[in-house]
């Protein structure tokens, strides 16, 4: 289990998440990281992906997809997105559930947007459920605000949200929006 002390380090403001005493930073990940995203995917996100959809998301040049790893190397959280253009389409952002309310959703995803900017995008998005509260608290606090619905969206019937933001250094959205 965490332990509040590392959860308390862990959300220290600054480009490196702290985990125990040592300090983690995001990497990129690629082909080796296989079988760490299926495992993660498999317990935070039941299953987004099969095996062929990862390996196709840690290969193909036009995604990117950040990690964390822990003090013994294991995955605790990933970003995943592609760049179209300058958009960046988040399509996964998932913590191990033993290291979940630490910031390392919000250090990753962070991660992930930083590397899009450097890149050219000026916007991320993203579609959340509507029933899944904590992703869209997690999102609403990552600076994410809501532009949009599709209704039915998920083969369980519930509606997708459509979230926005601009990833202009210095901009909020909303300012990027009266533009
Ligand atoms: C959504 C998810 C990625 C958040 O990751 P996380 O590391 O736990 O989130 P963080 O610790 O960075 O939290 C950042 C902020 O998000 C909000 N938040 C995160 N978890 C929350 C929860 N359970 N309840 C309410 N708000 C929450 C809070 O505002 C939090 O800031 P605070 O702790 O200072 O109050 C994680 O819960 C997860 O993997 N969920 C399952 C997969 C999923 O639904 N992914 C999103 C759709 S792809």
């Amino acid at each position: 289990m965490r332990s509040d002390r590392q959860c308390k380090e862990a959300c220290r403001p600054g480009s490196a998440v702290l985990f125990g005493e040592v300090a983690i930073n995001p990497r990129k990940l690629g082909p080796d990281d296989l079988s760490a995203c299926l495992q993660l995917d498999r317990i935070a996100l039941t299953g987004l992906w099969t095996k062929q959809q990862w390996e196709q998301e840690l290969a193909d040049i036009s995604r990117m997809v950040m990690g964390i790893d822990a003090e013994d190397q294991s995955l605790i959280a990933l970003a995943s997105a592609w760049l179209v253009v300058d958009e960046l389409q988040i399509t996964a952002v998932a913590v191990d559930p033993m290291h979940q309310r630490c910031g390392f959703g919000a250090r990753v995803l962070q991660a992930v947007m930083d590397r899009a900017t450097a890149l050219g995008a000026v916007s991320a998005t993203l579609e959340v459920a509507s029933t899944n509260t904590v992703a869209r608290a997690f999102y609403a606090q990552c600076g994410f605000s809501t532009t949009g619905r599709r209704r039915g969206y998920y083969s369980n019937g519930d509606d997708a949200l459509l979230q926005s933001r601009s990833i202009r250094r210095g901009r909020d959205f909303r300012t990027y929006e009266s533009e």
